[in-house]
């Protein structure tokens, strides 16, 4: 009996504990709260990305019709307020009908290119948590921002695989590395038609002639790392040797690209397991790779699950790319940049990557592709003037950032020797691990774990509007035969189709 009794009087106490705090933060809206910024602070993109803030987990109910482009959805957005909240923004493109907060209806109203306007009946607490609801409908591929869409449609289909900006065309989010969460992606399509998103397939189940498939992304994810694909879809289904569940997919569309996208993406678990020699564990519980049928250039790190477009298989297989997009896994999408201006650590360290496996496949060592680099573009060339450490938003996926970003990192293992710089290349992923940072704090690593100071180094290859002089070892190699033309190691085709992607818009 008394036992009856003090279990639930415990309970109750604990409750009491637990309630009044959670109820203090919802129940007495701050008076002095004031609107979240409409950007996250990004100095290359002032409004992407939104203040006030900080969302863990985004869960997406979606239903897609393929032959109108029409996409319904209800997103459902958990966040923890940074500062008192009057209002707030989410970066956002399509038509809103409602939003609640906290479970009551809040007001909005779009504003600037993409921000849609949040305010709460109740002004938000700083670190009180938020929920957020937000049901929406409309027409992608009818919506642009800043003159631009990034929404494909495809024959059978549509996909939202784009960096930096993806997310505005399916789902409002707070659209900017610095703040990742994980997803639940659920899409209904038409029977006969799949969806594709990130991580683990929780299920897939069939009712009145459609199809939802439910997508789950358990680890911090970027918005623009977030990604859907429609359409008809061949699935393969393995593990790489770490155990790691890996689904890809192509497009039944591809016509002649086919087989030798599949001969390279197929290998996506042998290039992750070799990949985890040089940079660690794979971070992610799931991998693999799509091809849309798209008629983009480019491919994109999207997280677990790489987005690669047909066309970089025109010329057969193309393991250059896989490398690549994977080992994004690890510089980019677990490791995050803090800023867009931090672009050379994903894509100096991605190139690199292709570098390595060139060696692996003896196409050409790293220090053969760092000369064909160096030697191919002549001083007054305008490559030089492009700094990887800083490239300038219009020129963040300009071929300097992947090859002279790619050139610094060989410079840097010259610099400070193999074993230091095996250990940075291994132990940055795990400092970072699901987080952010910028090129400064990879700097500092280097520092740290070389013993070295490097402030000069990273000056001349990063950040300098000049062709560096020669590290002294070439410069006598160079001199040995002065009239050298730049050797062009057997992978340089693959790598250079892998970066020139020019940025769509
Ligand atoms: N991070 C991508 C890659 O290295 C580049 C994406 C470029 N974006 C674009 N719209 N072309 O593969
Ligand atoms: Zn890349």
């Amino acid at each position: 009996m008394h036992r009856r009794l003090i279990v639930p009087s415990v309970l109750a106490a604990s409750l009491m504990l637990a309630i009044p705090a959670s109820a203090a933060a919802r129940g007495s809206a701050p008076s002095d709260a004031t609107p979240g910024a409409p950007g996250i602070g990004d100095p290359y993109y002032p409004a992407y990305g939104n203040g006030g803030y900080d969302v863990s987990h985004y869960d997406l109910k979606l239903k897609y019709e393929p032959s109108t482009d029409r996409l319904d959805g209800t997103a459902t957005i958990l966040a923890t307020a940074t500062q008192d909240l009057s209002r707030f923004d989410l970066d956002f493109l399509l038509d809103v009908s409602e939003v609640r907060v906290n479970g009551a209806k809040a007001t909005f109203a779009t504003s600037g290119q993409h921000e849609l306007e949040v305010t709460p009946a109740r002004s938000l607490a700083k670190g009180s948590s938020v929920t957020v609801v937000v049901r929406y409908s409309g027409v992608p591929s009818t919506k642009s921002a800043y003159g631009f869409s990034t929404w494909h449609r495809t024959p059978d289909g549509a996909v939202a695989a784009d960096e930096p900006e993806s997310a505005w065309w399916w789902f409002p989010s707070n659209d900017h590395p610095l703040d990742k969460a994980t997803f639940d992606v659920s899409v209904s399509v038409p029977d006969g038609t799949q969806a594709i998103s990130n991580g683990v397939l929780q299920s897939q189940r069939s009712k009145l002639g459609r199809t939802t498939f439910n997508w789950r992304s358990n680890k911090p994810q970027a918005t623009y790392l977030t990604t859907l694909a429609v359409g008809k879809f061949d699935i393969t289904t393995d593990t790489t040797a770490a155990g790691v569940p890996i689904v890809n997919a192509y497009s039944k569309d591809l016509g002649d690209n086919y087989g030798a996208a599949r001969a390279s993406v197929e290998r996506t678990g042998e290039v992750a397991d070799w990949l985890s020699g040089y940079f660690g564990p794979y971070p992610f519980s799931a991998l693999g790779g799509y091809v849309p049928n798209t008629t983009t250039g480019y491919a994109l790190e999207t997280q677990t699950r790489p987005f690669y477009s047909p066309k970089q298989f025109a010329n057969g297989a193309n393991t250059s790319v896989i490398v690549h997009e994977l080992a994004h896994q690890w510089y980019g999408d677990s490791v995050s940049l803090k800023g867009w201006k931090d672009i050379w650590i994903n894509e100096g360290f991605a190139s690199y990557a292709e570098w390595l496996w060139s060696e692996s496949e003896g196409q050409g060592t790293t220090q053969q592709l760092a000369d064909y680099v160096y030697d191919s573009h002549p001083a007054d060339d305008a490559f030089w003037t492009v700094k990887p450490g800083d490239p300038g938003a219009d020129n963040q996926f300009d071929a300097a950032v992947y090859d002279r970003g790619a050139l610094a990192i060989q410079a840097l293992r010259n610099k400070i020797g193999d074993t230091a710089f095996f250990r940075i290349l291994k132990g940055w992923p795990t400092e970072h691990a699901y987080g952010n940072a910028s090129v400064a704090d990879f700097e500092k690593y280097a520092e740290r774990i070389s013993g070295k100071p490097l402030a000069e180094f990273f000056d001349t290859w990063l950040f300098t509007t000049a062709k560096p002089a020669a590290p002294a070892a070439a410069a006598k190699a160079r001199i040995a035969r002065p009239d050298a033309k730049p050797v062009r190691p057997r992978s340089w085709e693959q790598i250079e189709r892998t970066h020139r992607t020019v940025h769509a818009h």
